[in-house]
């Protein structure tokens, strides 16, 4: 952690060239908000009262998506540019002397390692500022750094104002600064809004700090695809790649085999544990961990759960907010619908659906069932097309199956009801009284063999 260092997330802006409703930087890569890569990379350097986030468009959900981060916010109401950002957090950050650094919140990829080298190179330069800048074959778009015989900025042309010959300059400005606090808030309001846009430029404060004779220290950064700036869903898909294949890559090198390793989606908090085995076109997302020797089939999607060590999901289960203990096994083509506890040794078969279930150890739903608000003990057995009745077109009930109770096939259980240990339900039953400990219960009529029926039927049609 560094003493006296302020960092400033500018994350106010709409991001009109993204075509969306939703701000700019709460579209996600690898899973993650972009303004959360970038206050995760700040959270690592600086502790949380020195990280403030500018925050404008749908302010209420930049912040909530920030909630527990602990870092601060500052409202800038509208839109006026990158210095007018900068400007509403005068008197949010902590004061005094040390060092500001700016970031933009559409520029994830940044790592604290660079963030580190800024500061570094920043202390050794002795100059009032300095920006990260970088090479690009194609700058489009980008601000263009003015660089003179000794290295140092001169100025920062954007895009929009530059002459031919700026624009033929390649090396850019990545939007990623290093200020020296005190003189930063003595010259941010010398910038005047751009003749062209009207926008405030903070890129403008280079030549106002160069005019009053300050330097501003360029650092060249040679992975320029580490700074680019996210204005399109184009570059917000090439992003999400990037991280993608970082934590395949991280979760390979940890001991976690990844077949066909293009084709599978993990999110950026997602763990695993050795010798696991994750198929072809498997999604692991939100904070979802994975124990040792699990297997994730193909086509599976997984978010928001915990998996002990070796649970097997077969191909296309697809799993919310649940937790599956050791060596259970689900699918393929079952549903877990957010709420449920698949317990040790469980086994949920094909065309299965669970609701705030908990299914105890080893017992067994193995094909085409619905079990919703449901609590089942242990060495249960769920015969196929079991349906809990939990809705009575009002209200939600539950139903109890205790432990190794055995509901036939085509079993309708009507909640609230509960089947008591060791307990049978005769298959194709409508239960919709709690069914006594160690009894069976029949819930349906008789079957009854008309005898010389077809024959009878078959005289009545000739005639
Ligand atoms: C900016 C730089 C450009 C640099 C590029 C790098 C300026 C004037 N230009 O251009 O030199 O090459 O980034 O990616 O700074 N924001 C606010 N309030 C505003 C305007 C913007 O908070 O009034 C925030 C946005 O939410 C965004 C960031 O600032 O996170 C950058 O804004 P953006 O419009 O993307 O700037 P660029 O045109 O990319
Ligand atoms: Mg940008």
């Amino acid at each position: 952690m560094e003493t006296n260092l302020s960092i400033v997330i500018l994350a106010a802006g709409l991001g009109t060239r993204m075509k969306s409703r939703k701000a700019k930087v709460l579209h996600h890569a690898g899973g993650l908000t972009l303004v959360e890569h970038v206050v995760n990379s700040a959270l690592e350097l600086t502790p949380p009262d020195r990280v403030v986030v500018v925050v404008g468009h749908q302010a209420d959900e930049v912040k909530a998506t920030l909630g527990a981060t602990g870092v601060r916010f500052a409202l800038q109401a509208e839109q006026r540019g990158t210095g007018d950002a900068l400007s509403v957090c005068r008197g949010v950050t902590p004061d005094g002397d040390g060092m500001l650094i700016v970031l933009y919140g559409d520029c994830p990829l940044l790592s604290v390692d660079t963030l580190t080298t800024l500061i570094r190179h920043h202390r050794n330069s002795g100059a009032a500022a300095t920006v990260i800048t970088t090479m690009l074959d194609d700058p489009t778009g980008y601000g263009r750094a003015i660089v003179n015989d000794s290295g140092c900025v001169e100025a920062i042309v954007e895009q929009k104002v530059a002459t031919a010959d700026q624009q033929a300059v390649r090396q850019i400005n990545s939007g990623i600064y290093c200020f020296e606090a005190a003189l930063l808030w003595k010259y941010l309001a010398e910038i005047e809004p751009n003749p062209v846009s009207k926008e405030y430029y903070l890129t403008d404060i280079v030549e106002i700090l160069n005019g009053v004779g300050y330097k501003v220290s360029a650092l060249l950064h040679a992975d320029s695809s580490e700074l680019m700036g996210i204005n399109t869903r184009i570059e917000l898909a090439l992003v999400d790649r990037i991280f993608r294949d970082r934590k395949v890559r991280q979760l390979m090198l940890d001991g976690v085999t990844i077949e066909k390793p293009e084709t599978v989606i993990v999110d950026i908090p997602v763990e695993a544990g050795m010798d696991s085995v994750v198929e072809p076109f498997a999604q692991l997302l939100g904070n979802t961990t994975i124990g040792e020797n699990c297997l994730i089939g193909s086509g599976s999607i997984i978010r928001n759960s915990q998996l002990g060590n070796g649970v097997k999901i077969a191909p296309y289960t697809v799993i919310a907010d649940s937790r599956i203990d050791a060596g259970a096994d689900v699918g393929p083509f079952a549903r877990l619908r957010p709420g449920n506890h698949v317990m040790a040794g469980a086994h949920i078969g094909n065309f299965v659906e669970l609701k705030k279930t908990v299914l105890g150890p080893k017992s067994k739903a193995g094909h085409l069932a619905y079990l919703g608000d449901s609590v089942i003990g242990a060495g249960a057995n769920i015969g196929a097309g079991t349906i809990t009745c939990n809705y009575d077109g009002v209200h939600k009930h539950q139903t109890k199956i205790g432990n190794s109770v055995f509901v036939g096939s085509n079993s309708t259980l009507v909640a609230p009801v509960e089947l008591s240990d060791r307990s049978y339900i005769a298959a194709g039953s409508v239960v919709t009284a709690s069914v006594p400990e160690g009894s069976l219960a029949l819930g349906r009529s008789r079957q009854v063999n008309k005898e010389g029926w077809a024959k009878r039927r078959l005289a009545l049609k000739k005639s």
